[in-house]
């Protein structure tokens, strides 16, 4: 650190030479050019003023000054969080693409992102009646345009007069605009059979993330042994293990039994909550339904074993059920724990605590960018309702766009409205095109020796089990990688492919997957799946 000058010094235009060249290095930068702001005298003419020059130890002193917030001060909470699905992994997939773009040859032209469920970056087209139904709301002069149909402009139209000055641009309420939100609650109706919906019970959110984390805010407490303590299952969708590491919550882990098809098990549940007892006190039941990244559909049984379970051990509900529609495998069907709940009697319907989360994100819609979602709270205790409008009246309230993309989804075109037929005509290709790739991806996954794959019942993923050689594990921790990460990035190096490591999401000990979405188009998933398995089989010989 330099010393400032005296006033004696500066007014005889001596500056020590340890200021010197520091000083007109600090004027001009690392790269010869003065920082913003600083005035240089002409380079070879003038000579520098001894002012100049106390100024310039000045800007010295203030570019050494250490940072209020470094690794070591920040808060501990947002350091400890990890979200693989944008993981090393894809920070390298972009490195690569970067060097592709300069030039630099590899073995392959392209680098396929297959790590995130993100379908429209995959070149999935948008449902074009929800987007003429954002547009209109976004620019309402084209109301008065023929080339848009009459349901959409309905539909547009009566989201506007929800709108504070009619417009998209307006804050809404932030429980959501209450139109949206009765169509929400009609749609819940329809898909569980009359089950009653109070659209006071639906809370419009900023994707299913923001549901899923405000409800957790709202859940944690405790000190110690009675910390809050959250199950997920293992292997889980990385928001939960980043959210609780976040609000400084205790992770509780259940495992998914791999050997039936993901399924979850009453008697793991009761195992791990056992064991949990022990530190801190568990309150709350995470589900994923359909599962990411397992991609399992839980059965009806199931669920109601769960719902039970909860009903017994006092645990508040979190039933994330964001692939409802990504439904593929024969003889498996969506059952909402909000259905369930209700066929199961009062005695469970008028005390379980339920939190459901649905999006615009997935389904058929894929529309990941609007940041639409909506929840659906049961059973909440009256004084907490309030605290929960409060906690979301905060961030004022969810994006009007992704809201007015919530409501084409749960009020889409029905049979004889004019729209109709092109709506169901893209939907259907989207969900059966999914289904097709669901089973090419299970049935050529399980083609390659050492690799073994669950069948896709629901979801985006895939997620196989891979046979790891001991030779590779000890290179990987060598370069200090979790076995499954040192594999992926191999792939990635040697193919292009990019997907997510199994030790994201969570796997038992001594077990090695991946994850990898079946969204890129079908020709492109099978020339993905053929370069995968020629690389599987050179890594065993290679290792082996
Ligand atoms: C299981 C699950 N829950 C929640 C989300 C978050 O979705 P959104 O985009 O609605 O925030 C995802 C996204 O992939 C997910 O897979």
């Amino acid at each position: 650190m330099h010393r400032f000058v005296s006033a004696a010094g500066r007014a005889a235009g001596r500056v020590p030479a340890s200021c010197r060249g520091a000083g007109e290095e600090a004027l001009r930068g690392a790269a010869g050019r003065p920082p913003r702001g600083a005035r240089l005298p002409p380079e070879g003419t003038a000579r520098w003023s001894s002012a100049a020059k106390a100024s310039a130890v000045k800007i010295n002193e203030k570019a050494s000054r250490e940072k209020i917030l470094t690794l070591e001060s920040m808060n501990p909470q947002v350091k400890a969080v990890e979200y693989a699905v944008r993981g090393p992994i894809v920070h390298k997939a972009g490195e690569i693409e970067k060097e592709l773009r300069k030039g630099i040859k590899k073995p392959f032209t392209e680098v396929i992102k297959a790590n995130i469920g993100d379908a429209h970056a995959m070149g999935q087209r948008p449902i074009t009646f929800l987007r003429q139904v954002v547009a209109l709301c976004t620019y309402p002069n084209l109301l008065d345009s023929p080339s848009f149909p009459e349901d959409a402009k309905k539909r547009a139209r009566r989201i506007l007069q929800g709108c504070g000055g009619n417009s998209l641009g307006a804050y809404t309420a932030s429980q959501g605009i209450n139109c949206i939100r009765e169509d929400v609650a009609s749609y819940i109706e329809r898909r569980d059979g009359g089950v009653p919906a109070d659209p006071d019970n639906i809370y419009l959110t900023t994707g299913a993330s923001d549901g899923i984390t405000s409800i957790l805010k709202i859940l944690v407490s405790g000190g110690g042994k009675s910390r809050t303590g959250v199950m997920i299952p293992i292997p889980q969708y990385p928001l939960y293990s980043a959210v609780i590491s976040e609000l400084d919550a205790i992770q509780v882990n259940y495992y998914l039994d791999e050997e039936n098809c993901w399924s979850l098990d009453v008697n793991e549940l009761r195992r791990s909550l056992n064991e949990a007892k022990a530190y801190c006190n568990p309150k709350v039941l995470c589900i994923i339904n359909p599962g990411n990244p397992t991609g399992q559909v839980q059965s009806r049984k199931c669920i109601e074993d769960v719902i039970h379970f909860a009903w017994e051990e006092k645990l508040f509900l979190l039933a994330d059920e964001v692939y409802q529609d990504n439904v593929y495998s024969e003889g498996c069907q969506f059952h909402s724990f909000k259905k369930v709940l209700y066929e199961m009697g009062p005695e469970y319907s008028n005390n379980v605590e339920l939190a459901s989360f649905h999006s615009t994100s997935k389904g058929y819609m894929g529309e990941c960018g609007y940041r639409g979602g909506y929840m659906e709270v049961l059973n909440l205790h009256p004084d907490i309702k309030g605290q929960l409008v409060k906690l979301l009246s905060v961030r004022l309230c969810p994006p009007v766009s992704g809201q007015a993309a919530m409501d084409i989804v749960v009020n889409p075109p029905v049979p004889g409205e004019e729209s109709y037929s092109q709506f169901i005509k893209e939907k259907e290709s989207v969900l059966n095109n999914l289904a097709k790739k669901a089973k090419l991806a299970e049935d050529m996954f399980n083609k390659v020796p050492g690799v073994h794959c669950n069948p896709l019942q629901g979801a985006l993923y895939a997620f196989p089990r891979i046979f790891i050689p001991s030779k590779a594990i000890e290179e990987a921790k060598a370069h200090k990688m979790a076995p499954d990460m040192f594999y992926c990035m191999k792939l990635l190096e040697e193919t292009g492919i990019c997907v997510v490591p199994g030790s994201g999401f969570g796997q038992r000990e001594g077990t090695y997957h991946f994850r990898m979405t079946i969204l890129p188009q079908i020709d492109k998933l099978k020339i993905l799946m053929e370069k995968m398995k020629d690389f599987h089989i050179k890594f065993l010989e290679k290792y082996a």
